[in-house]
């Protein structure tokens, strides 16, 4: 059965430019990815019109809270 956490992540938008869920990022870091360019590869966010501003936090936000990876090498 789904946690909260993940049913919300199924919901709420990872990339808005690009239409990808949070759970996405959530699963790719979970297989194993640790900067945004991977997590990127994996689930094509970035490269929307905002050039990844808003994305690129997000990933460095789940980064740190689901790997203690700090955003400066993200
Ligand atoms: S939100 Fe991901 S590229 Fe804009």
């Amino acid at each position: 059965m789904a946690t909260e956490e993940e049913i919300l992540a199924r919901m709420k938008p990872g990339c808005v430019c690009k239409g990808i869920k949070l759970h996405r990022i959530i699963e790719a870091i979970e297989q194993g990815a640790t900067s945004f360019e991977q997590i990127a590869k994996i689930t094509g966010i970035g490269g929307g019109s905002c050039g990844a501003k808003r994305c690129r936090k997000k990933v460095a936000a789940l980064l740190k809270k689901k790997t203690a990876i700090t955003p400066e090498t993200a």
